[in-house]
Order: structure tokens, then sequence, then C-alpha cells
């Protein structure tokens, strides 16, 4: 048996934070609805001293969630988010305080104006604190991935010995690159004493259109817990995305040693449903859930697919709850899928005609990026007039 890894949905908090994509308490419960439906493991549902707003979606989606997920509540280190948190929590039957600060020199340097010493204090304070009202308490230890590894292990030493159940290590503004972040990973679970009683968690960000790989190397490398959001939502790039994460551990779950209980037939509707409650459209070609993801217009990979679906698909579009394989017929496509669409729309044709009908639709395809059913009903007419008088 593989290693079960949590998928742990941010889309609420981390997602949100992604500029024009505000939600209000109502549709986080319909997003909260969604992920129960689609067992994610984990739903972090908000920050509640950032608003009345937040608490309260806190305060409902762990009332809503009952034994089916963790909820957490975020917070800075500082006392009073956490007794802030802490209180939005009291629904929640499985409640956890995600905490922490800033690790790297820049946060320390600049954001902060702390030290080393400091930052481990502040960090273990913070840790303590949260455990007088919870016994799961996640710490994060900010911008993981420009901080000295050394660094990074002596503050998860001093919070693993402080009582923290999970650890974050994100790549926060997705510097890294997968096998460095897969190396600072394998770092921390060799050399962190009591490693293997907490969950090491990867959060990682797409500046540089890597959040997926470095969650994977992350995985691969000892974490057992991934933090991600629907349709990559989140700050300036984004989150790693929800579907990639768990399609590709279920396509290399063996080579991985990791496995997710999220049902991927729920995949395509959570992503319809986040895009149309924040207005943030998914691009046409993004993996999984994108419009063309499974669309095929090229002659020589329609021809395949017609053939066979896997020449050019190595997912069934059923596996995450698609419509299927579409077939778009524009210039570039060929024969097969000319004849292919006809028969659908129940015409069948000599070869000699079929020709005919070729060059015409290509005429049409040319002046159009896409030839839809209408057009090729009028070529198929205007032939059988041209034939009959
Ligand atoms: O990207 C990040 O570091 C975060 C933390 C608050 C977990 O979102
Ligand atoms: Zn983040």
């Amino acid at each position: 048996m593989t290693r079960k890894i949590d998928i742990f949905d941010t889309t609420l908090r981390d997602g949100e934070q992604s500029p024009g994509a505000s939600m209000n308490t109502e549709e986080k419960l319909v997003i909260a609805q969604e992920l129960l439906r689609m067992h994610v493991d984990v739903i972090e549902a908000g920050f509640p001293i950032s608003s009345p707003g937040d608490f309260r979606s806190v305060q409902e989606i762990g009332r809503m969630a009952g034994d089916d997920a963790v909820v957490v509540g975020l917070t800075r280190a500082v006392d009073k988010d956490i007794d802030r948190a802490a209180e939005a929590l009291k629904t929640a039957k499985r409640p956890r305080i995600h905490t922490g600060l800033g690790v790297s020199p820049q946060h320390l340097r600049e954001k902060l104006r702390i030290t080393e010493d400091e930052c481990v204090e502040r960090a273990i304070h913070c840790v303590k604190y949260a455990k007088q009202y919870v016994d799961d308490v996640e710490f994060y230890a900010e911008d993981a991935g420009r901080a000295d590894q050394k660094f990074l292990e002596r503050v998860i030493q001093a919070v693993v010995n402080a009582g923290a159940t999970v650890v974050n290590i994100p790549d926060t503004t997705g510097y890294q690159m997968p096998d460095d972040f897969g190396r600072r990973i394998k770092g921390l679970a060799d050399n962190v004493i009591g490693i293997e009683n907490v969950k090491i968690s990867v959060h990682t960000h797409n500046d540089l259109g890597m959040a997926t790989a470095l969650a994977l190397a992350g995985v691969k490398n000892g974490a057992r817990q991934v933090e991600c959001t629907i349709n990559g939502l989140g700050e300036r790039a984004g989150n790693t995305a929800l579907e990639e994460v768990v399609m590709a551990i279920r396509m290399h779950g063996d080579e991985l040693d990791a496995h997710t209980d999220v049902v991927t037939t729920e995949l395509t509707r959570a992503s319809h449903l986040v895009s149309s409650i924040t207005g943030m459209q998914v691009q046409a070609n993004k993996a999984i859930v994108g419009a063309n993801a499974f669309a095929h217009s090229s002659g020589i990979h329609q021809d395949g697919v017609l053939k066979a679906r896997d020449t050019y698909e190595i997912i069934d579009p059923a596996d995450v709850g698609a419509a299927g394989s579409e077939i778009v017929l524009s210039a570039r496509s060929g024969h097969a899928a000319l004849k292919h669409r006809l028969a659908e729309l129940g015409y069948t044709f000599s070869d000699k005609e079929y020709d005919e009908i070729y060059q015409r639709f290509l005429e049409v395809a040319d002046q159009k990026k896409e030839v839809y059913d209408e057009d090729l009903e009028s070529i198929v007419q205007e032939r059988q007039r041209s034939v009959t008088s």
C-alpha cells in the first residue's frame, strides 16, 4: 500500500487572496460543500482575525464539516490572532490552528526585523500558545524556499519539540527548483529528531510555473500533506493546482509511493464552481480542467484519437468528470475527423464525394477558427443543390 497523502485545500484562504477573487461566507460555504463531496482531508476556511466575514466563514465551515474534514484557521505568530482563530474554530469537530512566521533572510531582516534567535523564540511561543486551545497545530515556516537550510532545520526542530503536529514548508515566492526543494524536504526528514511523528506539508506557489512539480518533489522526499487550491487560484501566479497534484499522484502513485482519497470525478465540477463564484476564468489550455484539456484539433491527433483514445490522451475524461474527448474541426483537421463528424450527423458519402466535401470544408475552415455543425450542414446542402441543379 502506498502512503496516504493528505490534500489540504486552501482555495478559501490563499486562493481567495488572488486579486479579484474574494468571496462572501455564503459563497465559501458552497465551495466547502463541494470540497467535502470531493473528500479533501483538510479545508483551510479562512484567516479569522482578518474580518468578521472570515471569522464567520471559519465558524460555519467548522460546523458543516463535522467529522469529515479537518478545518483550519490561519493566524500570524501573534497571540490575538490565535485567540480569534481558536474562538472561530469552536464549532469544528476537528479544528486545527495554522500559525507561523517568516524564516528567510528577506523576511527576518526586511519584514519582521528580528534576529534568528528571536524568530525561533516566536516560533516556539506561537505553537505552545495555540496548543492551549487545540491539539492539532500546524506551523508554517513562511518563505522556507529562500531560507538557509540549517536555520530552517533549527526552526522546525524547535516547533516539533514544542508540539506541532504538522510542519508546513512553503515556497512562498515560487522561487525554488524541484530538485532543490526535494532536497530541502529530505534534509528535514533526515535531520529533525522526532519528525516521523509529525506530518511534513508542502505549500508551493507558481511564480515560475513549477508549483505542481515542487509539490511532487516534496511528496517524493517525504511530505505527507500537499496544500493546494482549485484551479491553482492564489496570490500572484497562484498556488499549486489541486487537480494537477491529485491526478499526477494518481498516475504516478507507485513511483511517488503515494495516493490520495480525492474523488477525482468531482474535479471538473469543482473547477467550474470556483470559476463561476470567483469570476476567475480558467485558461482553455489549463491542465486537467481547461476547456481544451481533452480537445483535439490537428488532423494527425484526431486520426489517432479516433482510432484509440490513449494515442493522445493520458487521462480518461470521465475520470475527472469532464464531458468527454472533443474533436474540433478546423483548417488543421483531416479526412478522418470530417468523416467521423459527418457520420455522427447522419451523412455517409462515397470516397469521391468526401474528397469534394473536404475541399469545400477547407475553404470554409480557412475563414474561421472552428467549423461548427451548422457549417457542415450548409456545405452538404450546398453540394446537394449543385448536384441536383
Ligand atoms: O505562501 C505562504 O507562505 C502561505 C503561508 C501563510 C502558509 O500562504
Ligand atoms: Zn501561500
